[in-house]
């Protein structure tokens, strides 16, 4: 067998193959055996939300006819807001990945090429530890811009306008225009197009960098700031 090289390359190949399944299913099913996955009701962060509250400031009406009006009552008004933020978040998954949005779009910055200058933070897999990444939506090719670090970066307006009609945003742009996700104009949202909104708005929203910019650098004033309204830092402790 291994007089020839055929027969050295196939026994290293099933060599490498075996490496490949330790390393990118074993191990990671190993290291997280033990972490519950997330429900979408506990993917609900304050970014997520504050984005889907501004939803309701931004189309009033069409967020009325989609989940009607919101309790007075604090609590229950809470309540409300991430429930519905939830379902959203789940029909927003489910029309990504309907829709193929995954064809043209990854969810992952890797760890090669500078990706992250562009990107931002690399991904990690505990980030796909959660029911929205069942399966996990990486994407097989990038048409488009990777989406894991969109939330946050453009406002739901822009995004609208941009499902409605993307070459009048872009020009010459590739991607398909979403019409179904409104009711005849970009302000007019329905329910599919709101639950898309959530969804975009949430992506990378978990990201202490979130929102994440090209280049973004986080002021230096904030951290002079920061620094003077904690005297254990100003004295030289870490923060
Ligand atoms: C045929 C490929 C294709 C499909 C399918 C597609 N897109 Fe895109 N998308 C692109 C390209 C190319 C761009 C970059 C040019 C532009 O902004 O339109 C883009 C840009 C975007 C952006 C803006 C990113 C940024 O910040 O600049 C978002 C958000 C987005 N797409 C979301 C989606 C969603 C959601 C879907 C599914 C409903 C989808 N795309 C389907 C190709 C595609």
């Amino acid at each position: 067998m291994f007089e020839n090289k055929s027969g050295i390359l196939l026994v290293a190949g099933f060599i490498f193959f075996g490496f490949a399944f330790v390393s990118n299913a074993l191990v990671p099913i190993l290291m997280y055996r033990n972490l519950p996955e997330k429900t979408a009701e506990e993917l609900v962060n304050g970014n997520v939300r504050y984005q889907f509250e501004d939803l309701a400031r931004r189309f009033p009406e069409a967020f009325e006819k989609t989940y009607g009006k919101p309790p007075t009552q604090p609590a229950e008004r809470e309540a409300w807001y991430n429930a519905n933020c939830a379902a959203a978040l789940r029909l927003g998954r489910k029309i990504y990945t309907g829709e193929a949005c995954w064809h043209c779009h990854s969810q992952f910055v890797r760890p090669v090429s500078n990706e992250e200058r562009r990107w931002g933070p690399v991904s990690q897999s505990v980030e796909y530890q959660n029911e929205l990444q069942r399966p996990v939506l990486f994407g097989t090719r990038r048409v488009g811009p990777d989406l894991s670090r969109e939330g946050g970066r453009r406002s739901s307006d822009w995004h609208a306008v941009h499902l409605f009609q993307p070459k009048l945003l872009s020009e010459g742009s590739p991607m398909p225009e979403y019409r179904w996700f409104f009711e005849g104009s970009p302000d007019k949202p329905n329910a599919r197009g709101l639950a898309v909104l959530t969804y975009i708005q949430w992506l990378g929203s978990w990201l202490e960098s979130y929102p994440d910019y090209e280049n973004y650098e986080p002021s230096p004033i904030l951290k002079f700031t920061a620094d003077a309204a904690s005297p254990k830092a100003a004295a030289g402790g870490q923060p």
